[in-house]
């Protein structure tokens, strides 16, 4: 069997982490594309090295661009991708613009399409990644669901035959990455601040970043917290605040570049708390029960709110207040699987 996966942004390689790992350890011939969609390094060359993932056979070097003209630039090119690689199965991760293109290309061409992290919705049909995940599923011969509420969603849209619940293979590479480091193996990052003396936030969505009004309030709303701030902040967030001449680096922010990923995993399990706008972000948060708070109107990981770890700030006025009203209980529930999601997108694929 040869799969062909197409990534081409930050989540996604964390993503790919453990399915290269499985395929390689099954035997199965694995293609990777990078569509160039994050290319500096600290957004997607550092991912390859620490999690340890094969490099990729292809790199389409697409860029930043407006939704028509990089989804449009990635689709012409892996067309020929498609045909020159002949795969038994595309596998399509999440819900960027590489996914999308990722997502036409194999079903115009007839290669069976595969959809990891199928069946999220935010119902917020304003989200580039809403339309972007609606479409792949709708595409996709098979729907590669990571909890029972993307079931339930797959289901609602008469998908449920394409569907099967295999977990959130992002469990698997934290779970991994916990352990690596409680053995020593990995080290974590000298933030400056004691462990629970400080907020870790990162904010990149276009619901937050494009609107002036919206950045200003959002970026005020962070640098009035009562600990410091450690901002990893994202290349978006740092040109639109450019753009606006919003000045980040105020208040309680201390701004700080994007982190590796095992680094930001040591950072959030140490934290006080987080803000954040990131879907990943919200559920290691839950993973490591380190309490969130998401600067969004909704969120499709809605367990982390249900077993009250996370709570929305839609008004970013409200970030305060939110943290301070947040009541954690110990729990031990598992929304997210059990860190063995990839061993069964494997056996999924062949159809075993
Ligand atoms: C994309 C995804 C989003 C995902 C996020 C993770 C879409 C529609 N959005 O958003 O779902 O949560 O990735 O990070 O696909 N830029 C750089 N260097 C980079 C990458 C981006 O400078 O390596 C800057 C560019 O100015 C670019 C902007 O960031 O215009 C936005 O990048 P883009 O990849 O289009 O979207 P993200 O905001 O990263």
């Amino acid at each position: 069997m040869k799969v062909l996966s197409i990534v081409g942004a930050r989540p996604q390689f964390v993503k790919l982490a453990p399915i290269d790992h499985a395929l390689r350890a099954a035997g199965v011939e694995h293609v990777i594309v990078h569509t160039g969609q994050h290319y500096d390094e600290r957004m997607s060359g550092e991912f390859f090295s620490e999690l340890d993932i094969s490099a990729p056979d292809v790199n389409l070097n697409v860029g930043s661009a407006g939704h028509g003209a990089q989804t449009g630039a990635m689709l012409g090119l892996l067309d020929d991708v498609h045909t020159s690689h002949d795969p038994d199965w595309v596998l399509v991760y999440g819900d960027t613009n590489s996914t999308l293109a990722g997502a036409v290309s194999a079903a115009k061409l007839h290669y069976p399409l595969a959809h990891l992290e199928a069946g999220l919705r935010s119902f917020n049909r304003r989200m580039p990644e809403e339309h972007n995940r609606v479409l792949t599923d709708h595409a996709a011969d098979l729907l590669l669901a990571p909890t029972t509420e993307a079931m339930r969603h797959l289901a609602a849209e008469g998908l449920a035959e394409r569907s099967t619940l295999v977990g959130d293979v992002m469990t698997d590479v934290l779970f991994d990455v916990r352990a690596r480091q409680a053995s020593g193996q990995v080290t974590s990052p000298d933030l400056g601040f004691a462990a629970g003396e400080y907020y870790l936030s990162t904010i990149h969505r276009a619901e937050n970043t494009d609107d002036p009004e919206r950045l200003r309030a959002v970026v005020e709303g962070l640098q009035a917290l009562d600990k410091p701030v450690v901002l990893l902040a994202h290349p978006r967030l740092v040109s639109r605040c450019a753009d606006h001449g919003i000045d980040l680096a105020a208040g309680a922010i201390e701004l700080r570049d994007p982190m590796k990923y095992p680094d930001l995993v040591a950072a959030a399990a140490e934290a006080a708390a987080i803000v954040t706008d990131s879907g990943g972000l919200q559920k290691e948060a839950f993973l490591l029960r380190t309490p969130c708070v998401t600067v969004r109107t909704e969120t499709e990981w809605v367990e982390t709110v249900a077993l009250g770890w996370n709570a929305l700030a839609a008004d970013p006025t409200t970030i305060g207040s939110t943290l301070r009203g947040l009541s954690t209980e110990p729990t031990d529930a598992a929304p997210y699987g059990d860190g063995q999601a990839a061993g069964r997108v494997v056996e999924a694929l062949r159809g075993t």
